[in-house]
């Protein structure tokens, strides 16, 4: 193939591992996989705009829970990861994956600020024989009518002069099953040369690599994920209301129903979404397909009805208080668990949040007790100001209601059950204490 000689050289380097990766956005994603790709042999060069981050890199220490410090100090004892604040340092790699968020608007629209200034940092350092990779979860069409004109304001052309591809992170934190080397990793090219590429530097450094036609169904497979999952969870968050008119245990029907073993994959309710993929990705693909005047109608009423289940808890939590004759102003209530989900730190789009809320507008007194999340910060829909309390006698003793909004394993679920006078859960945390205890109403 005729054309230019750096975008020949790629292919060998890769395959010798003398391609350097670059890695944007050193957070959930981008730190592993960064990591990954030091451990595979690859010099790694990370980058983020937030200094501190670049700081406690530099000392080994990790700011993420699901990344232990000495996997850290290792690696820089390698001399294989390096990582900078200064975006112009990516300069130096031959392959730049781009891991940067991407959130809603307060208009609920995707915000493409991240991945704008990110493929502008790009654009400032891009040379003939690079291969940029977009990461982030996005609408199908965003590496194309997005990230590609950004580059290409710099007289290059992808697929020509450089190498473009889109690969969706897959990333699980927390999961001790799946990490990022064996997620298989979906890949899809500009060109098919450009998917060659991506296709091969993943392969070097991951455990299986699933190439497709286009930029877009990379997109898209993406998004499909986490929409599944987010109908999914809608539908047995529906099916948990239903169950509670009928007196029935939803966690029971499920395990019931997951006895089947094909055309089933249990779902469990919960107090509502979380995490920075599930409530928002599937709004990426409501936005585009507006455009194409579709209405994504399972997406809507998914979000309906995930939205709803923090008002929801809250409202079983009135209802059992008023059986027993209390009201919940001026009611001490503990929430129990503020990550979005079990076993991490990760607070983003958490339901407790709206929980807390909604407690402090009926007049509760209100606090909380997360072993992973020491203090709230302020967030986009959220400036709840708290420090979470030791689960001591003389905290409990002070309390009329727990709310377990998050099933850590390192809670005292049976503590709870056992001291205080009215447990609300909605994760089924105390199935093996709550026997017929009349103290634990589920929601
Ligand atoms: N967290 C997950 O479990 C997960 C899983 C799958 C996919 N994703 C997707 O991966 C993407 C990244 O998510 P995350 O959880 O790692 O986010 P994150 O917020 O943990 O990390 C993103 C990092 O990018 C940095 N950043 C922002 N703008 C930048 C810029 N212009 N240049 C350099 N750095 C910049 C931020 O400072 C931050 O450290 C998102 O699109 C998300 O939807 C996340």
């Amino acid at each position: 193939m005729l054309g230019r000689p750096e975008m020949a050289e790629l292919m060998a380097k890769i395959e010798r591992r003398q391609a350097r990766v670059g890695v944007v956005g050193l957070g959930y994603v981008g730190l592993p996989l960064a990591l990954t790709f030091g451990e595979a042999g690859f010099a790694t060069l990370g980058v983020d705009v937030d200094a501190r981050k670049i700081e406690s890199l530099g000392r080994g220490e990790s700011y993420l829970k699901t990344i232990e410090s000495k996997r850290l100090l290792s690696a820089n004892e390698t001399r294989r990861f390096e990582f900078s604040s200064d975006l112009a340092h990516l300069a130096q790699a031959d392959a730049i994956l781009i891991c940067v968020p991407t959130p809603l608007t307060e208009e609920r629209e995707p915000d493409m600020r991240f991945i704008v200034s990110s493929s502008e940092a790009v654009a400032r350092v891009l040379r003939p024989g690079q291969l940029v990779v977009l990461e982030s979860s996005t609408w199908p069409g965003t590496t194309r009518e997005v990230v590609k004109p950004i580059l290409e304001r710099t007289g290059l052309t992808a697929g020509v002069d450089f190498y473009l591809a889109f690969s969706p992170e897959r990333e699980d934190p927390g999961n001790p099953s799946f990490e990022t080397r064996t997620i298989p990793k979906i890949v899809g090219g500009y060109t098919p040369q450009c998917l060659a590429h991506a296709q091969k530097l993943y392969e070097s450094a991951l455990e299986r690599v699933v190439p497709v036609s286009s930029l877009e169904v990379a997109e898209l497979a993406k998004l499909q994920e986490n929409i599944f999952r987010s109908v999914n969870i809608a539908l047995v968050n529906e099916l948990k209301k239903l169950c509670h008119r009928m007196g029935l245990d939803v966690f029971e029907v499920i395990d019931a129903a997951a006895t089947k073993p094909f055309g089933f994959l249990p779902f469990y309710p919960g107090p509502g979404l979380g995490g920075h993929c599930i409530p928002i990705d599937p709004f990426y693909l409501t936005w585009k397909a507006r455009q194409f005047d579709f209405a994504t109608r399972f997406i809507e009423l998914a979000g309906e009805i995930n939205t709803s289940m923090p008002y929801y808890v809250v409202h079983r939590t009135l209802e059992a208080m008023s059986r027993r004759g209390r009201a919940l102003k001026g009611a001490n209530v503990l929430v129990v668990g503020l990550a979005y989900k079990k076993n991490i730190d990760d607070v983003r789009e958490s339901p407790s949040f709206r929980i807390i809320e909604l407690l402090e507008e009926e007049g509760a007194l209100v606090s909380y007790h997360d072993p992973y999340v020491p203090k709230t910060h302020r967030m986009r829909h959220h400036d709840v100001k708290l420090t979470s309390l030791d689960l001591t006698p003389d905290l409990l003793e002070t309390i009329d209601c727990a709310i377990i909004c998050t099933d850590h394993d390192a809670i005292d679920y049976d503590l709870l059950v056992e001291t205080l006078p009215l447990v609300v859960d909605t994760r089924n945390a105390t199935r093996h204490v709550r026997g017929e205890k009349s103290n634990v109403v589920q929601a």
